[in-house]
């Protein structure tokens, strides 16, 4: 394959298209093991809203080292988890035998309305060609009364608190960490989520008290429980 055809397909010009084999194994190595750290506070908060047993489920799962974590830490919770590139679920039933995982996209989940206790998605958002509708998805298949928590990267946030991420990932502990910082910024948090995007989606959803906060430095969590 030339560079070209190289390059799209590991979703650096077009992040809609779904990870290859390759980016899957880029990011299982490069990102994920800081995002699971970075996400540790947040899960720990739905686990006291969830209650001691839930149906939850992760929305562009990737390889799964969060929904991992979350029945790791919750034996008592049933995890499910989709994402488009088969490649990613792959590795996530890899890692996990005893969850579900299954292709599925985000912008027409293959569930019935309000069967999760929970629904959340961390850092997949972006890649969404439709982003309102896939939230509306999210939405849906949460049942009233449950949690619902959108996690993705802030478009504005700062070249500080991209070194401050990236130093959390195995390319931040040489000399790779500015150059890295710098590709962070372009081509994740340069796609990432506007806060006032956020603000904008957060006004569309049936939900109870719901907030946005800046989380890690780098990342915006919209948060609310559907309304009753
Ligand atoms: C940056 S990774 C995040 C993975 C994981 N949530 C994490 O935080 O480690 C984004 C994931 O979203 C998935 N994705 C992209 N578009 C999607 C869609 N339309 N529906 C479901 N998953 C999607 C990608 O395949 C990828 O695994």
């Amino acid at each position: 394959m030339t560079a070209a055809g190289y390059l799209p397909r590991m979703a650096v010009l077009d992040i809609t298209t779904p990870y290859s084999r390759q980016t899957s194994f880029l990011y299982d190595r490069l990102i994920a093991p800081a995002v699971v750290p970075l996400i540790a506070p947040i899960e720990a908060e739905w686990a006291t809203r969830l209650g001691p047993s839930a149906r939850v489920l992760d929305v562009g799962c990737g390889g799964g080292q969060v929904a991992a974590r979350l029945a790791a830490d919750h034996p008592s919770y049933e995890v499910v988890g989709v994402d488009l590139s088969k490649d990613q679920v792959r590795r996530a039933q890899r890692r996990s035998p005893r969850l579900t995982f299954q292709v599925a996209d985000a912008l027409a989940l293959p569930f019935p309305d309000g069967i999760f206790d929970g629904v959340y998605s961390i850092a997949s958002l972006k890649h969404w060609p439709d982003v309102a509708r896939g939230i509306a998805e999210c939405a849906r298949v949460v049942r009233p009364g449950g949690l619902l928590c959108l996690v993705e990267v802030e478009r504005g946030c700062s070249f500080d608190d991209t070194l401050g991420f990236v130093r959390t990932t195995p390319l931040g502990r040489g000399p790779l960490l500015v150059p890295a910082s710098a590709a962070f910024m372009a081509f994740v948090a340069g796609r990432g989520w506007h806060i006032d995007e956020a603000r904008a989606a957060m006004a569309t959803l049936p939900l109870d008290a719901p907030r946005i906060e800046r989380h890690g430095g780098v990342a915006l969590v919209l948060h609310g429980r559907k309304r009753l």
